[in-house]
């Protein structure tokens, strides 16, 4: 037996006591002495927190300090009403990333915006590393969030324009109205091709052809990042959705109801490649700082695989070959997807490539998930490792570690003219005349009009999806001009009855305008025979067309987010009772005004379809190249004026 203890410490209980205490004592002596292990900026100092260091050598020195359970706090994201009565977890599971889904409309002003991020933001600083949290939103076409915000026309709008330049003006403002709400991320562009038009995602496109997406992808990147992601201005983007979820195959899918959304997209590599990953490229070359993953899956010729869990994809291609130096998020709930057993799903989709998890509930759940992978080794430390710091060199990037509080100095700009006016252009360039029998168009604003149509007088019919709500809403809050509006702002002196359903006396009338809609609508919800989106002209709309074009002189404008079913309603071109000009409109957003400008020759018609407009929906998909093509108007197709 070893020396002789003296008495007191021969007993178990006080022996093992003291014993702990020395250990604790000697646990306490090595913090203390060992730099970096577990050590808090207690008094300010750390490297990362010197912002003359380089950003890779900030990201090395917080990540040797960090935990396991601070690395994967960084990873997981949380959508506000899951933590907003426990905000304190931001602090305590080290909490990443926040969001809002849908760009839900929380607060009315960017001022209000940027103080409950900062409420939870405090949360985060007071963390023992002081790593501060990154807010995303949905951003799409303006901070929508904010209904006094500018709403550009949809993607599939700008893609109508061919002005990636226009479209990389748009994503500036976007950026500006966004950070000055405090919020750091926005989740686009998507730079998705859609394939099928009944794909209710269509309107997030630039269209069908690849060489759209891969032309906007880098001047909206830059538009959205600026060239400083520290300035009040910038936020960070997110190319989405990675890869081929415009390819899904019609009745593919499994979510819900959803019968396009999240399928499956069937190709060989090749076609994969040249089709949907071409995009991705130009976005990680023009420095996008985060890509977010698909819901769909691809079958690449070995039965479908969830791209959340496809290892290839994500890691050996988008950060491999293509030299992807961002994270990689998860979409909405997406890990779920993956496996009933929701450890496998977590493994499978950490090890593919995903960086951060957008979980968004049930946050304890994910992080305890990945924390026994993480201990059994069935997700190693170094790919955590590589996770935590893609992620941390953004929120360097962002300046977050400086500047972690929300700077609203820009929130006078939100909504200014000035804003507006590049949305109006915007929504100009857009307009794509399809028809123009006896060059009705334009108008000379003398006439006495005659306005009709369920997408006349409707803010939320055109701004559609992803505007102050998931989904849309014909009672939307946003602020904006309706096309009515603008037809009386652009021809002061025409003479302007409106009647929705045209059951006013139609007497007198030298010209009518028919503006027919689709209602709002986003993600699998706007899958075309999923629900009520059908891409078909309303019966109200159909009989207002009959009315009013079988009266007078008349002019359909179709505000929608992808072709539909027109062809019956248009009668023979030169017909006595038919539309004599026809314009798609697309989703204009909040100013439409510029739908009226090249309607009366403030701007010229110059709109060219990025998506092949079919005769019947029945003939989708339908792309230019497809053998027997017949569609009712060419891909690329648009008349002009001068
Ligand atoms: C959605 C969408 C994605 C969006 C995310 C957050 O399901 O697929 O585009 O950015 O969730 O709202």
């Amino acid at each position: 037996m070893g020396a002789s203890l003296p008495a007191l410490f021969r007993r178990p209980a006080i022996l093992w006591s003291a014993l702990a205490v020395a250990l604790a004592a000697a646990v306490v002596t090595v913090l203390l002495v060992v730099p970096g292990a577990d050590e808090g900026p207690a008094d300010g100092d750390g490297d990362y927190l010197d912002a003359s260091l380089p950003i890779d050598e900030r990201v090395a020195d917080l990540l040797g300090r960090m935990t396991i359970e601070e690395k994967v706090g960084q990873m997981t994201q949380v959508a506000v009403p899951a933590i907003e009565a426990a905000p304190a977890d931001v602090r305590e599971y080290g909490i990443g990333s926040l969001l809002n889904g849908g760009s839900e409309a929380l607060h009315d002003t960017p001022e209000a915006w940027a103080a409950m991020i900062d409420g939870y933001q405090r949360e985060a600083l007071d963390s023992r590393l002081g790593i501060p949290l990154m807010y995303g939103i949905d951003a799409v076409h303006g901070n929508t969030a904010i209904p006094g915000a500018v709403v550009f026309p949809h993607n599939i709008g700008l893609g109508a324009a061919h002005d990636p330049d226009l479209a990389g003006r748009a994503a500036a403002v976007t950026a500006a109205e966004t950070r000055a709400a405090g919020i750091h991320w926005t989740f686009a562009p998507c730079v998705c091709v859609a394939r099928d038009s009944r794909w209710g995602r269509t309107y997030e496109s630039y269209g069908e052809d690849p060489g759209l997406a891969f032309e906007y992808a880098g001047p909206v990147v830059q538009g959205y990042q600026g060239g400083d992601l520290t300035a009040n201005t910038s936020v960070l983007a997110t190319a989405k959705h990675y890869v081929g979820d415009g390819g899904t195959a019609y009745s593919s899918s499994t979510t819900g109801d959803y019968l396009i959304d999240q399928g499956v997209t069937t190709l060989t590599e090749d076609e994969l490649r040249a089709i949907h990953l071409a995009p991705f490229r130009a976005a990680v070359d023009a420095g996008v700082g985060s890509v977010m993953a698909s819901f769909s899956s691809t079958d690449l010729g070995e039965g479908p695989l969830k791209v959340h869990a496809d290892e290839y994809l994500i890691t050996d291609v988008l950060k491999g070959e293509l030299g992807f130096d961002g994270f990689v998020v998860s979409d909405w709930q997406a890990v779920d997807q993956i496996s009933d057993d929701y450890a496998e799903a977590v493994r499978a989709s950490i090890n593919a490539g995903v960086d951060m998890v957008m979980v968004p509930f049930e946050y304890q759940r994910f992080i305890s998930t990945l924390l026994s992978e993480v201990e059994s080794g069935g997700v190693s430390e170094d790919r955590i490792d590589d996770a935590v710091s893609r992620i941390l060199t953004q929120k360097f990037a962002l300046g977050l570690f400086e500047q972690p509080n929300g700077d609203t100095s820009g929130a006078a700009a939100v909504g200014s003219d000035e804003h507006r006016a590049v949305a109006r252009e915007a929504a100009a360039a857009s307009q794509t005349l399809l028809r123009n029998d006896g060059d009705l168009l334009p108008l000379t604003g003398q006439e006495r009009l005659y306005v009709a149509g369920s997408g006349a007088d409707s803010i939320g019919r055109q701004t559609g999806g992803w505007t102050a709500s998931w989904q849309g809403s014909l009672d939307t809050p946003t602020e904006g001009t309706t096309i009515l509006a603008g037809i009386q702002e652009v021809a002061p002196n025409a003479e302007v009855t409106f009647s929705e359903d045209a059951s006013a006396p139609l007497d007198g009338a030298d010209v009518g305008i028919v503006v027919v809609a689709e209602d709002p609508y986003a993600e699998g919800i706007g899958d075309a025979g999923a629900g009520e989106h059908d891409m078909t002209v309303s019966e109200a709309d159909a009989a207002a067309i009959a009315t009013v074009c079988g009266a007078v002189d008349c002019v359909v404008i179709v505000v929608s987010g992808r072709p539909i079913e027109i062809e019956a309603h248009l009668g023979d071109s030169g017909a006595a009772a038919g539309v004599d000009a026809l314009v798609a409109a697309w989703l204009p957003g909040s100013e439409g005004a510029g739908v009226a400008d090249p309607l009366f020759g403030a701007t010229p018609y110059d709109g060219r379809l990025p998506v092949s407009w079919p005769r019947l929906i029945a003939d989708e998909p339908l792309n230019v190249g497809d053998p027997d093509y017949d569609p009712l108007f060419a891909y690329g197709f648009g008349l002009q004026t001068p």
